[in-house]
């Protein structure tokens, strides 16, 4: 895993929107893998500036999202179909068409689950995977205990979970307590995996991917296992971290590494 400790969320936002610049600079049919919660929003901003400033163009790339709530449909506003059209999609150039969002409304969510995984796979995979974390270490909707070679289904949310996203509900609004997911092995399956952190109450599931065993029961720690995996995350973020130094003199040293590259 690449640890990459900035000072602040918005130095990780930025971070994160240069990985996705420079994957769509080296192929402009990427397949994007996104994400929802509050976390990326900036980084959706810096990606919607730099669409607009003609440094990278959306017109041939695919998306496909990590999640939905099940029982919603895409035009209700707390879905992550709506979220996503409102933080990015609307202001990019990006085919709506070839937007994916696992289908809240299904007649039948667990074929919806395979449709989703074929759709992945006829697209060629997923170039570059955005992540966020949930406080117990959740990422998607892949909750601890989920199976960490799972694929997209069907899923339950914690309680902690339903709590930590019941800001977004109004008081007497039906919250959804399923969820349709990519899986853990879905996620693994990116080529590059991007997760994004920050705020001191992300600390603890840091912790724990970054030092804690590989364990389903904080299943970002499956990171651990994937070749191409990029934590970026605040100085808040990394404060439970036992080696901060060590993780800051790698990266150093990576940059310097990536400058004179550039320079050949
Ligand atoms: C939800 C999403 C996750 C996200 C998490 C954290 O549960 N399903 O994909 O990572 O929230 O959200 P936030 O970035 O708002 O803390």
């Amino acid at each position: 895993m690449q640890i990459v400790i900035l000072k602040d969320a918005t130095e990780v936002a930025e971070y994160g929107a240069n990985l996705f610049v420079n994957q769509l600079q080296k192929k402009p049919a990427s397949v994007l893998g996104l994400a929802t919660g509050s976390t990326p929003v900036a980084l959706y901003q810096n990606l919607i500036a730099r669409n607009h400033a003609g440094d990278i163009s959306f017109a041939n790339a695919i998306s496909f999202n990590l999640d939905e709530y099940l029982g919603l449909d895409g035009d209700h506003p707390q879905s992550y179909r709506y979220f996503m059209n409102q933080q990015l999609f609307n202001h990019i150039d990006i085919d709506i068409n070839n937007t994916h969002v696992p289908p809240g409304n299904a007649a039948d969510p667990i074929v919806a689950c395979e449709v989703y995984e074929q759709q992945i796979a006829q697209a060629g995979g997923i170039d570059i995977q955005l992540l966020g974390i949930g406080r117990n270490g959740h990422i998607g909707f892949n909750e601890p205990s989920s199976g960490l070679t799972s694929r997209t289904r069907v899923k339950t949310l914690t309680k902690a979970t339903i709590e930590d996203n019941a800001r977004f509900f109004a008081e007497d609004e039906y919250q959804p307590h399923l969820s349709i997911t990519m899986g853990i092995g879905t996620i693994l399956d990116a080529k590059k995996v991007v997760l994004l952190a920050t705020g001191e109450n992300k600390a603890q599931a840091i912790k724990a991917t970054v030092e804690g065993p590989l364990t389903a029961a904080c299943p970002a720690s499956v990171l651990q296992m994937h070749r191409n995996a990029v934590i970026v995350i605040d100085e808040a973020a990394s404060s439970q971290l036992a080696d901060v130094d060590f993780y800051k003199h790698i990266e150093a040293e990576n940059q310097k590494l990536l400058a004179r590259l550039a320079r050949k």
